[in-house]
């Protein structure tokens, strides 16, 4: 009888670490990306008649104190989000005003989804910060810090 557990030979034990890194490697491919921020303080304000960007169209401008990209989905569904790259800090832009094309950073070429502010492509892990916005008499209002 021996006293001693049996150690895992050479094979065993390789095999049985990659078996691991193998599942670390796919828990990590499954699980959700990071939260989103959302913006708080500020009040809902005036950032461009409703008429001035169509279903389908997105802009980047200032409203109050922030840049923000603002993305109208449909006739009644407006997204906003603060234009900061959450990689660096440049300020995210409108390269293509197709609806199912990307926000773009100019810095490091990160893709952020229009419709969700997720960080698709690029160096960029985080999501845009959300705004919450309102379409009231007309206008698309966006909850900002005041300018
Ligand atoms: S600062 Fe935007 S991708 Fe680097």
């Amino acid at each position: 009888m021996s006293c001693c557990k049996k150690l895992p030979n050479r094979r065993t034990f390789l095999a049985a670490t990659g078996a691991a890194a193998t599942a670390a490697v796919a828990l990590s491919a499954c699980s959700p990306g990071p939260e989103q921020d959302t913006f708080s303080g500020g009040a809902l304000t005036k950032a461009l008649a409703l008429d001035d960007l169509q279903p389908g169209e997105s802009v980047q401008m200032a409203v109050g104190a922030n840049q923000v990209l603002i993305h109208r989905e449909s006739q009644d569904v407006v997204h906003a989000y603060s234009a900061v790259c959450t990689h660096q800090g440049c300020i995210v832009g409108v390269k293509d005003h197709d609806a199912s094309s990307p926000f773009v950073c100019p810095c490091h070429a990160s893709n952020f989804d229009k419709l969700t502010g997720d960080a698709i492509a690029g160096p960029a892990q985080r999501p845009l910060t959300r705004h919450e916005t309102a379409i009231e008499d007309g206008w698309i209002l966006v909850q900002v810090e005041p300018a």
